[in-house]
């Protein structure tokens, strides 16, 4: 459930997961290691992950320049989903659950095996994807008396347009995408793949059928026919691929037995962006010119769509980065609370999937519980960190934390949306929470989530004051305090997120969020 994300270093962008059977998880500079870094400061076998019982942790293998975890150089230490590893100059971020909107834009974690083939190909390639190409072809392809099928055509481009329309969702709109076209052509297996900007690779970012079968956990696919896509920037029909000059190496067709195989590019403004591929194991001849000629009419609709996703999806990575990034230095003078808010978000996220939110709602609360306590720079070290009892005074300019972080976050315009829930996030269910002493409903949902998740996190970690409670004390208060300070039904999702993660071990130690 929960899996590595490279943040730093020349593997920036990668993810790891940590799935069980995948486990022990070296890391080191010998090409033998699961994760093999290339740095001058990693030891040959540096450090190594592993898991008990459902519970990660990570140790140090004795190297020469430690392993950090939340800015400590550890030995061995548990790990959940928000801590930050640091190996020399590699960074990464420990996550969970592939629904979180964080992981909504990755790529999909499967081992890409392209054909090469070395023959020159000369075989058949359809006109040029110029901005009329897939229309062209497709109404070229009709006449009068196929009139259901031109209808049934132009219902398929209307039901593209509301497909696309106003998704800023890159996933989402690949999804809808393949989904589509899915529906509407015999195919049996589809992808879609993006050219990584960096790297110029082809990267697969969603299949279909969603869940591959054994035989096909390992993507396959000619190399011949995507590059010939990518260059020509046209489409590609193959009506039987077991005569088709073009795969007579591909494993692809040995393997899984592709018959038929059609592929064209996602471009915009002359650029190509991608490619959509859908092939079949039933029969030759599968594809008809029409099939071709719509498939290429919708990717040329989603090839527009996909360029200001894209443009979106740039500008929200900046902003998160940026956030992510304050909160950072804000958390890096204080060891005890270092994470703490990039976890609050992780298990915010894992309950708001789990309460079926919106993507729109789930931006919110991520910006929400990243800078919940942003407010706390306003309030003396002193007064955090003192491990006696505060006076009334003291202790109300420590709860002032919220109305400060909430009119620090007011000032920014565009962070409107998300200032009431700053402000409310130590309300509690039973109306005795501050600084407004709502009741039940009438504090927001998102507000409810975070203080759950905060609760929990405040809990199992120590505080200067306290050591921390064990991961079940931690649930036994959940509990306890479900239907008096925390919502029940967030709490109950909480719970069962928690039973999903067992993101600690059952002897952690830590006390209640102030
Ligand atoms: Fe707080």
């Amino acid at each position: 459930m929960l899996h590595l994300r490279v943040i730093s270093g020349s593997s920036k962008g990668r993810t790891i997961a940590m799935e069980e059977p995948l486990l022990p998880l070296t890391i080191g500079r010998d090409p033998s290691n699961r994760i093999a870094l290339e740095h001058a400061a990693i030891s040959r076998f540096h450090c190594r992950i592993d898991a008990e019982a459902g519970d990660y942790y990570i140790e140090d293998l004795n190297s020469t320049n430690g392993t950090y975890l939340n800015g400590r150089r550890i030995q061995k230490e548990h790990l959940s989903p928000g801590d930050e590893l640091i190996i020399a100059n590699v960074g990464i971020v420990v996550e969970a659950s592939p629904k979180s909107i964080y992981q909504s834009h990755a790529p999909l974690d499967v081992n890409v095996s392209i054909d090469v083939k070395s023959k020159p190909d000369n075989s058949l390639t359809l006109a040029n994807a110029t901005e009329e190409m897939g229309a062209t072809e497709f109404l070229a392809g009709f006449t009068a008396d196929q009139s259901s099928k031109a209808y049934r055509a132009l219902q398929v481009l209307y039901e593209a347009d509301r497909a696309f329309r106003d998704i800023e969702d890159l996933k989402q709109l690949l999804e809808n995408l393949l989904d589509l076209i899915m529906a509407n052509i015999p195919a049996s297996r589809g992808y879609v793949f993006l050219l990584q900007r960096d790297t110029g690779n082809l990267v697969p970012y969603v299949r279909r059928p969603a869940e591959p079968t054994q035989k096909d956990a390992e993507l396959i696919v000619s190399q011949t026919i995507l590059q010939m896509a990518v260059r020509q920037q046209s489409s590609v029909i193959s009506s039987d691929a077991l005569v088709d000059e073009r795969f007579t190496h591909s494993k692809s067709v040995a393997t899984l037995a592709v018959r038929s195989a059609m592929c064209t590019p996602l471009m915009n403004r002359g650029r190509v962006l991608g490619i959509v591929y859908v092939d079949s194991t039933s029969e030759a001849n599968l594809f008809s010119r029409e099939d071709l000629g719509l498939f290429s009419a919708v990717a040329l609709k989603a090839g527009i769509a996909i360029d200001n996703a894209r443009l979106y999806d740039d500008l929200r990575s900046l902003f998160y980065n940026t956030v992510e990034t304050l909160v950072r230095t804000i958390q890096a003078k204080d060891q005890y609370t270092s994470g703490h808010s990039t976890r609050v978000s992780r298990y915010a996220l894992l309950v708001a999937d789990k309460l079926g939110l919106s993507t729109k709602d789930k931006h919110q609360l991520y910006l929400a519980a990243m800078l919940h306590d942003i407010g706390k720079i306003g309030v003396p070290d002193d007064l955090l960190q003192r491990p006696g009892k505060l006076s009334d005074d003291e202790m109300e300019r420590v709860r002032n934390h919220v109305q400060l972080g909430a009119s620090m976050i007011e000032m920014l315009g565009e962070m409107h949306p998300i200032v009431p829930l700053i402000r409310h996030h130590h309300e509690s269910w039973d109306g005795s929470g501050y600084p407004d002493a709502l009741k039940g409903e009438e504090i927001p949902l998102v507000s409810r989530i975070i203080a759950v998740a905060d609760t929990y996190d405040a809990m199992t970690s120590d505080r200067p004051y306290r050591k921390r409670r064990s991961h079940r004390e931690a649930i036994e208060e959940i509990k306890r305090t479900s239907g008096t300070k925390l919502d029940p039904r967030v709490a109950e999702a909480f719970l069962e997120v928690l039973r999903e993660i067992s993101p600690v071990r059952a002897d952690a130690t830590a006390v209640l969020t102030i």
